[in-house]
């Protein structure tokens, strides 16, 4: 395994070093200090979060996050679905060691998978984080691994993977260049058991302190684009549309987020196929907060099916 990754890695490791040192000469000298732009994988997340965030349809969920005197962070989660009744859980352990720059992270979850992850950043050269990744479920016996690696400066962020999930390992790779508020990303995967680029992805942005436009083109007939706006410190808006080339059905949705004071927000969303979600987030004290959410179906408001969720999350 470890000689496949290399021999399929290296010409992808070499391509990522070519990529760096062209985009470092092109931001040589900036003329105001640039910021580090993100990695592909979040472009246009600030319009997803409007979306995603703040909502649990369905679910009944508890979350705790607490710490030990030595620095190893316990994250411990459980969630039933109202509809189906099954429960499941997962257990996360996280140790930091700082001197080093590296991350022990260790998991389990209900479905019996194992999961363990070693990052190492800013120790080889700044700004490159290297991860370890492998998972492996007991009970099937199957195992994964992957290898992960990102580098990022001003102007620039890449990310090689290698993954050995399949029959061959799968390369993936990403590079964003930003310039002066502007974000162009690609992202592709090879399949080294085919020699073949299997999928494609492009995406645009232009992003400001308040405002952020996001494009993108998936494997050539997915398009999508979203706006995110902070109207103000309390109102967060975006929307988002989607479509398919060759299918004259688009899909859009618009969200909301508002803060109506420090400790409380509320958020709702609607699409195209008039679901309609609200949510309220209301921290009780420091290290307790509460989620409730609701799914409506605006079609059928009498109708029922809608959906409601309940969230608990505790820190201390
Ligand atoms: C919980 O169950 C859902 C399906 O019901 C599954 O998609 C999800 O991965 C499970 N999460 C964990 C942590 O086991
Ligand atoms: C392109 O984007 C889609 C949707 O986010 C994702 O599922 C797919 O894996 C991406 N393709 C590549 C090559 O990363
Ligand atoms: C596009 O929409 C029209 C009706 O507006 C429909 O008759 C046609 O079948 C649709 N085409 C596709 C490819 O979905
Ligand atoms: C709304 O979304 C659905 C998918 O749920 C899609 O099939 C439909 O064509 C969309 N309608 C409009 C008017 O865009
Ligand atoms: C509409 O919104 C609901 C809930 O937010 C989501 O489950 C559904 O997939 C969305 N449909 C489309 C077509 O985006």
């Amino acid at each position: 395994m470890l000689m496949n990754c290399r021999r399929e890695g290296i010409p992808f490791v070499s391509l990522c070093i070519g990529l760096a040192m062209a985009a470092s000469l092109a931001c040589q000298a900036p003329r105001t200090p640039m910021a580090i732009p993100p990695s592909y994988a979040d472009l246009g997340k600030s319009a997803r979060d409007i979306f995603n965030k703040g909502y649990g349809f369905g679910l009944v969920k508890l979350d705790v996050k607490t710490k030990s005197a030595s620095g190893v962070e316990f994250t411990t989660s459980g969630s039933s679905n109202t509809d189906t009744g099954k429960v499941n859980g997962s257990l996360e352990t996280k140790y930091k060691w700082a001197e080093y720059g590296l991350t022990f992270t260790e998991k389990w979850n209900t479905d019996n998978t194992l999961g363990t992850e070693i990052a190492i950043e800013d120790q080889i050269a700044k700004g490159l984080k290297l991860t370890f990744d492998t998972t492996f479920s007991p009970n099937t016996g199957k195992k994964s691994g992957k290898i992960k690696s990102a580098y990022k400066r001003e102007c620039l962020n890449l990310g090689c993977d290698v993954d050995f999930d399949f029959a061959g390992p799968a390369i993936h790779g990403s590079a964003v260049f930003g310039y002066e508020g502007w974000l162009a990303g690609y992202q592709m995967t090879f399949d080294s058991a085919k020699s073949k680029l299997t999928r494609n992805n492009f995406s645009v942005g232009y992003k400001t302190g308040d405002f952020q436009l996001h494009t993108n083109v998936n494997d050539g007939s997915e398009f999508g684009g979203s706006i995110y706006q902070k109207v103000s410190d309390n109102l967060e808006t975006a929307v988002n549309l989607a479509w398919t080339a060759g299918s004259n059905s688009t899909r859009f949705g618009i969200a909301a987020k508002y803060k109506l004071d420090s400790t409380a927000s509320i958020s709702a969303k609607v699409n195209n196929s008039s679901l309609v979600g609200v949510g309220y987030t209301q921290t009780l004290r420091p290290g307790v907060k509460l989620t409730l959410s609701a799914l409506i179906d605006g079609k059928s408001i009498n109708a029922g099916g809608h959906k409601l969720g309940l969230g608990l999350e505790l820190e201390a």
